[in-house]
C-alpha cells in the first residue's frame, strides 16, 4: 500500500500553503514547459494521475477537453479538487496508481504532474497507461528528477568557495528514500533516468520528447530565486506516445 502523506494533517497545512497550489498551474514554474509539451485537448478523452486540488483537470475542460477523469490517493487533496466546484465533464476518483486498473483505449491523453516519484512500480503503471491509450494517444507527465532526489542526506552543500552545490550520491542505488519535506519521513521512490525512460519504452511507447526542467532568463527576472535551480534541475519532464 502506498504511503499516503498527503493525507496527513501537518503535511497538508504546509503543501496548502505553496505557491502551487495557491495560485494553480500559474504558480508553478514548470507548468509553460508542460503546456508546451501537451497536444490540443480539444476534444479529448483525459485522465489526471495524481490529480491534488484539480487544477489540470479544470484547465483541461476549459480548453475544450470533452471528458477527465482526475484520480488521486489523498481524500484531502480530493476534497478541495472537488470543492472548487462542479462540471458535468469532470469526475475525480479515488485511486492507488500503484494498484491502478483503466479501460482498455479509452483515453486519448494521460497526463501527471509530479506524482509518479511516489510510484514504486512505474513498469506496471506504464503498462497500464499504454493499455488505456487509444493508438497514437499521449502520455505527458512530470516527476522529481533523480539528481533532485539524489542526495541521502538534505539540501545544499557549501563548497570551500562559498558556493551552494547540490550533493548527488547513491545515484544508481534505486528504491525508496525517505526524505522530510513538509512532515517528516516523506517516501519517494527513487529510479534513474535511464530506468524511467527504459520502463517506457518496454511498455510500447515511443518517446517524443524530454526535458530536464530550468527556468526561463525571463522567469528568473521575474522570481530571482529560480536562479539556484540552474545549479540541478528539479523536474523530469517526458511525452510519449501510443
Ligand atoms: C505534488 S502533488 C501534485 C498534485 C497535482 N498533480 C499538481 O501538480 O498540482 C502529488 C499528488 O500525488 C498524489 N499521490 C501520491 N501518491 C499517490 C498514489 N500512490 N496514487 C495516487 N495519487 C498519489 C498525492 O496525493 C498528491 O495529490
Amino acid at each position: 500500500m502506498a504511503q499516503n502523506i498527503y493525507d496527513r494533517e501537518d503535511f497538508f497545512a504546509g503543501y496548502s500553503q505553496l505557491g502551487r497550489s495557491v495560485e494553480g498551474l500559474e504558480g508553478a514554474a514548470e507548468w509553460p514547459a508542460m503546456r508546451a509539451m501537451l497536444p490540443d485537448v480539444g476534444g479529448l478523452r483525459v485522465v489526471d494521475l495524481g490529480c491534488g486540488f484539480g487544477w489540470f483537470c479544470r484547465w483541461a475542460r476549459e480548453h475544450g477537453a470533452a471528458q477527465v477523469l482526475g484520480l488521486d490517493l489523498s481524500e484531502k487533496m480530493l476534497a478541495r479538487a472537488r470543492a472548487a466546484g462542479p462540471d458535468a465533464g469532470i469526475s475525480y476518483e479515488t485511486a492507488d496508481l500503484d494498484r491502478l486498473s483503466l479501460p482498455e483505449a479509452s483515453f486519448d491523453l494521460v497526463y501527471s504532474s509530479l506524482a509518479l516519484h511516489y510510484v514504486e512500480d512505474v513498469s506496471r503503471l506504464f503498462g497500464t497507461v499504454h493499455r488505456a491509450l487509444a493508438p497514437g494517444g499521449h502520455f505527458v507527465f512530470s516527476t522529481e528528477h533523480p539528481i533532485f532526489m539524489a542526495p541521502t542526506k538534505p539540501g545544499w552543500v557549501i563548497d570551500s568557495e562559498g558556493r551552494k552545490t547540490w550533493p548527488v550520491d547513491q545515484y544508481l542505488v534505486e528504491g525508496p528514500r525517505s526524505t522530510d519535506w513538509l512532515a517528516k519521513g516523506v517516501v519517494k521512490h527513487h529510479r534513474t533516468i535511464g530506468t524511467t525512460l527504459n520502463a517506457l519504452l518496454q511498455a510500447g511507447f515511443t518517446i517524443a520528447h524530454v526535458e530536464e526542467f530550468r527556468p526561463t532568463s525571463e522567469q528568473i527576472a521575474a522570481k530571482p530565486e529560480l536562479a539556484e535551480e540552474l545549479e540541478r534541475p528539479m523536474f523530469l519532464l517526458v511525452s510519449v506516445r501510443r
